[in-house]
């Protein structure tokens, strides 16, 4: 793992987006992991910028999301799959055909679930998947005690989240839906690469315990650390916390891999 500390929520966005911006460059038919939250809004924001200038074509690239909440329809506004078409999809030149999100209205969840793994795999699984980080500490809807193995399947919400998640719902947590599809760590830890984004003073303590802390299926995030290519990218509110930051620092100014984003 390696932890990417900018000055501030903007500046870490923009590395993000130009990360993933130059792994499509590479490979054209990039499968694209996706995520949701305010994190992430920042991120697509700078990355639909990018194609107005010419410089990243999305025509093959697919897109997998992490998760969506049981029970909303695709058009819900409330939806994942809303939220994606208003932040990414319908901003660049995503083929609607290669855009994916579970669905959480299906019939048969455990079905799906299934059906989504089996369209991961045939799609030649993900090359980069974006995350962002919940306050529980969560990747995906991955609560406290999801196994670090999981695979996607129906998870119910903490609390917490519920309650972090209540903005979109009308403020009310009790109208956040209680249970959500979501890829499970397992299937999170099969990605080629993994790019996090956290941002912001509320994160710093559960971001120190997702990457400084043990391991454990308490904070799903953590099981990261066992990622061979894991890159986190945080702002210095966030990182106020990290007990190796100055190293960190370090090795951004340093590591010829970074030059070209310092
Ligand atoms: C939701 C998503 C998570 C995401 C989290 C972070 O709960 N299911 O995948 O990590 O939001 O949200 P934010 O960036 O708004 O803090």
């Amino acid at each position: 793992m390696e932890i990417l500390i900018l000055a501030d929520p903007q500046a870490a966005e923009r590395l993000a987006a130009r990360i993933v911006a130059d792994r499509i460059r590479a490979k054209p038919d990039l499968v694209l992991g996706c995520a949701t939250g305010s994190t992430m809004e920042g991120i697509y924001a700078e990355l639909a910028h990018l194609p107005m200038a010419g410089t990243v074509d999305f025509a093959d690239v697919k897109a997998f999301n992490l998760d969506e909440y049981v029970g909303l329809e695709p058009d819900d506004p409330r939806s994942y799959h809303h939220y994606m078409h208003e932040h990414l999809f319908a901003r660049v030149n995503l083929d609607p055909s290669h855009c994916h999100l579970p669905k959480g209205a299906a019939p048969d969840l455990e079905q799906e679930a299934r059906a989504y793994e089996a369209l991961i795999k045939v799609s030649g699984g993900i090359d980069v998947q974006l995350l962002g980080l919940g306050k529980t500490g969560h990747i995906g809807f991955n609560e406290p005690l999801s196994s670090l193995m999981s695979r996607t399947r129906e998870k119910a919400l903490a609390p917490t989240t519920r309650q972090q998640n209540a903005p979109q719902f009308g403020g009310d947590p009790e109208a956040v839906p209680p249970r959500a599809l979501t890829m499970g760590v397992g299937t999170i830890l099969e990605a080629h690469e993994i790019l996090m984004g956290v941002t912001g003073d509320h994160k710093a303590e559960i971001l120190a315990k997702a990457t400084e802390g043990p391991i454990t299926s308490m904070v799903s995030a953590t099981a990261l650390q066992l990622h061979p290519h894991c890159v986190v990218i945080v702002d210095e509110a966030a990182a106020q916390h990290l007990v190796g930051r100055d190293h960190y620092v370090w090795q951004f100014a340093n590591e010829p891999e970074w030059q070209r984003y310092r």
